[in-house]
């Protein structure tokens, strides 16, 4: 083991964090920086990647300095929001455009138009994917066809294309100046343009949705020697040994690291993933298949349940309706009533995902009456976290990857009532690691990997990964078919 530590780059959907780990997976520091969210229009959600790289840059800065300098830090772990789309100019090495966000449903009627053409179950049958908004090719496309700036630097060739993490690690490595263009397989699995067991970016699925493969990344391993940062941006060359999206790398921080390990994610959206070891996943229940991890060029996949809203919706009640003043006091409102007093909340703000798949869906809060108070809606809000979990967990069950437990993680799983209610409503145990930053656990953890500070990632496990607690159900049969019952009503009317 090292003294140095590692610095991992989180880069979420709403901000952007550098922390500090040691090699026993002890957290050393964070610099937090929000990012600004951009809703030109229903359902476009954009976010400026200028933006993402400055913020992420001025958090790095602190964190080395706080480290005491460039060579105190031994690696760069970097994790990030998936499927999100930057169009960068190679010679210039700024952006065309605004990144267009994972949540962002503009392609949908591009979607529409593929599936009318029969092409989803091939898709599907080669990237684990389906044919939404929410992947990163046809965002790709649409860049393409409306941008014009974009359009022709395609033709110039000298149009890049990426996900987060590869913008980024661009930037880190020089830029226009000499900087990598790479996606690790993790993040690459998510573009519908990866086949699950192909190497690169697929030839076939870029001329199927339009994109040119020169302007995408080479698809790298998760952990390795994957880049260093020019020196002049850190005040030091750092090796960057460890890169992941967000969800793979909470899976692998909550040590889900056996087939049949299962974790849940509560941040912007909620994200559930299942261990499966070497085998390519194929769901018949519209889960998706993707890559979990790949070190050494050997592939591990993963189930995928992804939910587009959790943490969002109470955001969404703080800031945009002012029910509430902060995310915590929903905890205290949930706890202050008997039962929901009726009131469903199905929190479709962004269309609806996995498994019912619905992009144009719209929120709904239903059973409203004169005894209904803002108690009830945020308790209605935070059940639907449980409800939208109860899906995924009867697909899972459905694709033959039934949960024996579930380990919950993510900024929104420190409200106590709600990761109970998620037992309750499961009838199975819910573990919460004490440190509930799994996401920058787990690049941390494929950073060590990488720098080799520790051998594999079950050794890192071991080694980095602290204490859980268990939450046990306890709601009795009755109320939990009352729920359900309810549940169901409301999303039939979607
Ligand atoms: O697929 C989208 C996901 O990566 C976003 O994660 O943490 O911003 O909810 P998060």
């Amino acid at each position: 083991m090292t003294d140095r530590l590692i610095l991992v780059l989180d880069e979420g959907t709403t901000s952007t964090r550098a922390m500090l780990f040691g090699a026993d997976g002890a957290q050393h520091g964070v610099a937090q920086a929000d990012l600004t969210q951009h809703y030109p229009r229903s359902g476009w959600v954009e976010h400026d990647a200028g933006e993402i790289w400055d913020r992420t840059l001025a958090c790095a800065r602190e964190m080395v300095a706080k480290a005491g300098g460039a060579d105190r830090i031994a690696a760069i772990g970097i994790t990030n929001q998936r499927e999100t789309v930057v169009a960068w100019d190679r010679q210039t090495g700024e952006p065309y455009a605004r990144a267009i966000v994972w949540q962002d449903r503009r392609t949908a009627s591009m979607c529409e138009a593929m599936r009318e053409a029969a092409l989803e179950d091939a898709i599907r049958a080669q990237t684990g994917l389906l044919l939404d908004p929410y992947f990163s090719a046809t965002k790709m496309r649409w860049l393409l066809d409306n941008e014009p700036a974009v359009a022709a630097a395609a033709q110039a060739g000298t149009l890049a294309l990426g996900t987060v993490e590869s913008w980024l690690t661009y930037k880190l490595t020089g830029g226009s100046k000499g900087g990598r263009h790479i996606s690790d397989a993790s993040n690459a699995s998510r573009t519908l343009l990866l086949a699950l067991d192909g190497a690169g970016f697929d030839e076939g699925l870029c001329d199927a949705f339009g994109v040119p493969r020169s302007a995408l990344p080479d698809v790298v391993d998760n952990a390795g020697q994957l880049g260093v940062t020019a020196p002049g941006l850190l005040g030091g060359a750092i090796p960057i040994c460890g890169m992941a999206g967000d969800q793979q790398a909470a899976t692998i921080g909550q040590g889900c690291l056996s087939p049949g390990d299962t974790k849940a994610t509560y941040g912007t959206g909620a994200f559930v993933l299942a261990n499966k070891g070497r085998d390519i996943p194929q769901s018949a229940n519209r889960l998706l298949g993707t890559v979990l991890y790949q070190i050494g060029g050997e592939r591990h996949y993963a189930l995928e349940g992804s939910v587009f809203v959790a943490g969002s919706l109470i955001k969404y009640l703080r800031d945009t309706l002012g029910l509430i003043s902060s995310a915590a006091e929903t905890e205290e409102l949930a706890r202050s009533v008997e039962d929901n007093g009726g009131v469903v909340v199905v929190p479709a703000l962004s269309g609806l995902g996995a498994p019912h798949w619905l992009p144009d869906a719209r929120a709904t809060i239903t059973g409203l009456s004169f005894s209904a108070g803002k108690a009830h809606i945020a308790r209605a809000a935070l059940e639907a976290m449980a409800h939208q979990t109860r899906d995924l967990a009867q697909a899972f069950a459905a694709d033959g990857a039934p949960w024996s437990r579930l380990r919950v993680d993510g900024g929104m799983s420190a409200n106590s009532w709600m990761v109970q209610d998620i037992a309750n409503l499961l009838d199975l145990p819910v573990e919460r690691p004490h440190l509930v930053e799994t996401t920058a656990l787990g690049a941390a953890m494929l950073a060590a990997v990488g720098a080799g500070i520790h051998p594999a990632l079950d050794q890192a496990a071991a080694a980095m990964i602290g204490e859980s607690s268990r939450f046990a159900p306890q709601m009795h049969g009755p109320d939990r078919q009352k729920r359900l019952g309810d549940w169901a009503e409301a999303i039939a009317r979607m």
